[in-house]
């Protein structure tokens, strides 16, 4: 009977104390990993999972821009209109469009690459 009791009161005093801080739970979430922010790690996934259906291949809905090669892509960081449209300035139609603005940490690593040069990397 103490046993039990012991146990019991071991396992509310030991779950009590567990420590479930999310950032400390799940490390990837809160940050923002912008290190290896390269063309084909970081920038290639976010294009394809969000813009490439209106900007890429035999796509009709993205008004002739393409988007989907790095040289294409290229002209937009060059003339700062890949800033502009995913940052949403008003200064062009912000991007993507009737969609949802991509996520802080995905004009983070994007903009990191650009800033790195833009490389083919
Ligand atoms: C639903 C289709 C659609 C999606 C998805 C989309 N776009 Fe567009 N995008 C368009 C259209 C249409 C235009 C032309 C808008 C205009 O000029 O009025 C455009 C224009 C642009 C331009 C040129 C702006 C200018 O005027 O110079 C850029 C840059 C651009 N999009 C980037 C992106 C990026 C980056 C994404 C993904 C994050 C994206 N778009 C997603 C349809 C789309």
């Amino acid at each position: 009977m103490k046993f039990i009791f012991l146990t019991v009161l071991s396992a509310i005093f030991l779950t009590s104390c567990y420590y479930d801080k999310a950032q400390l739970v799940y490390p990837a979430e809160g940050t923002c990993d912008t290190t290896n922010a390269t063309y084909s790690l970081k920038v290639v996934p976010i294009i394809n999972a969000n813009c490439t259906v209106c900007h890429g291949g035999t796509a009709t809905a993205g008004a002739g821009i393409k988007l989907d090669t790095y040289t294409d892509l290229k002209t937009y960081v060059t003339n700062g209109q890949l800033l502009n449209s995913i940052n949403q300035t008003g200064v062009v139609p912000a991007m993507p469009l009737s969609a949802a603005k991509l996520s802080a940490c995905e004009i983070n690593q994007i903009t990191a690459w650009i800033n790195a040069g833009a490389l083919n990397n």
